[in-house]
């Protein structure tokens, strides 16, 4: 069955009310098979609590909830939730366990043995990105990007079709937290899992989300599409502002640059002027001369990037020229500004029927 044409999770009419406010009004999605679908609005929305209703943390005051088409009231809540893998923000972890012990609870709940939940631990952390280094030390001695790859980790290890994320990347810093969000569409095109994931991060939104659902106050879902519909044609005013007015670069996210000429390095006219790139043994750029001086910084262009990307690497480059790099990060050649701007007018182009 081909992903995403089937529904992985289905809510009806949920609703649900906490004694002085309602958190969920009446929620009606469907949640494909095999995509990340991501929940997405300001604080207090209701995302979380419809999150903890599929596995049935919270249940719900009215409506019910299908999981492979199958009410999840008929799976006693215990069996449910550890049927599903859920990462919490700030990353959940027992303190008094080791990473590997971390990673293997709910192996060892099935009944593993120690010795095969240690060695299914060691291999989750190599799947993550972890260093087997870690697997004897406490939470405590982890910093935030691992502990959050540990959170992914144990979440993995139920094997299930089945992952729930709320905000597992919120307490990272944003260098760390795109490396985790790359990881995180690495490891969902080779497992090819449902994700659910909460944020209220519209950029991480439109990053990670094949669809994205847009929770509104009073927990409605203002817009459910992909993240190009959002971003193109936001439903209401709500969306439209929550989306925020940078919109127009975001949806360059969705435009390839294949268009834009990466020009070689030893270019014979040297359009770039005095610039010089430097680069280190291996090829890969270190950082801009100019005169006597050397400037670092610029974000990189890699080959087959988006045009956000190019944007990216000539807008952020001391010398106005983006560098493009392969796979390994070695230099293939410079962009030049206006051969990026030149295709951003043609997507706009391209998308409206006017105006290059
Ligand atoms: N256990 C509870 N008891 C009473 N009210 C609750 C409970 N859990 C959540 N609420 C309320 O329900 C509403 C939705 O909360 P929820 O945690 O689902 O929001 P959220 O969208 O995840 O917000 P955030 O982005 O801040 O995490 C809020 O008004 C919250 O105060
Ligand atoms: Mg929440």
């Amino acid at each position: 069955m081909p992903l995403g044409k089937t529904d992985a999770i289905e809510f009806i009419g949920v609703s649900k009310e906490f004694e002085s406010s309602t958190a969920v009004e009446n929620l009606d999605l469907a949640i494909p098979d095999g995509l990340i679908t991501v929940f997405v609005g300001p604080s207090g929305c209701g995302k979380t609590t419809s999150l903890r209703m599929i596995n049935r943390m919270v249940e719900p005051t009215r409506g019910r909830i299908l999981i492979q088409g199958e009410d999840n009231k008929d799976t006693p809540a215990h069996e449910l939730r550890r049927s599903m893998g859920y990462v919490m923000q700030e990353s959940g972890l027992m303190p008094h366990r080791t990473v590997a012990d971390n990673i293997a609870t709910v192996p060892r709940l099935n009944g593993v043995s120690k010795r095969d939940g240690r060695s299914r631990a060691l291999e989750l952390m190599d799947t993550v990105g972890l260093d087997r280094g870690l697997a004897k030390r406490y939470p405590a001695q982890l910093s935030g990007g691992q502990a959050q790859r540990v959170g992914v980790a144990r979440a993995l290890a139920a094997d299930s079709p089945v992952l729930l994320m709320d905000e597992p990347f919120s307490a990272v810093d944003p260098v760390v937290r795109a490396d985790l969000q790359r990881e995180l569409i690495r490891l969902h095109e080779t497992l090819e899992r449902t994700i659910v994931f909460v944020t209220h991060d519209i950029d991480e939104a439109v990053t990670l989300g094949q669809r994205v659902a847009v929770f509104a106050e009073g927990g409605r879902v203002a817009q459910f599409g992909s993240p190009e519909e959002i971003l193109r044609e936001p439903a209401d005013d709500f969306v439209a502002s929550f989306v925020g007015h940078d919109r127009g670069t975001r949806r360059l996210t969705f435009a390839s640059a294949g268009e834009v000429p990466i020009r070689p390095l030893d270019a014979e006219d040297r359009p770039w002027g005095d610039w010089r790139l430097a680069l280190d043994d291996a090829g890969r750029p270190a950082g801009w001369s100019i005169d006597d001086r050397t400037m670092v910084g610029g974000s990189l262009f890699p080959q087959g990037g988006s045009l956000r990307d190019a944007l990216d690497s000539v807008l952020s480059s001391p010398s106005g020229w983006g560098v493009a790099v392969d796979d390994d990060g070695r230099a293939l050649g410079l962009l030049s500004s206006d051969d990026v701007m030149d295709a951003a007018a043609r997507e706009r182009k391209s998308r409206y029927g006017v105006g290059l």
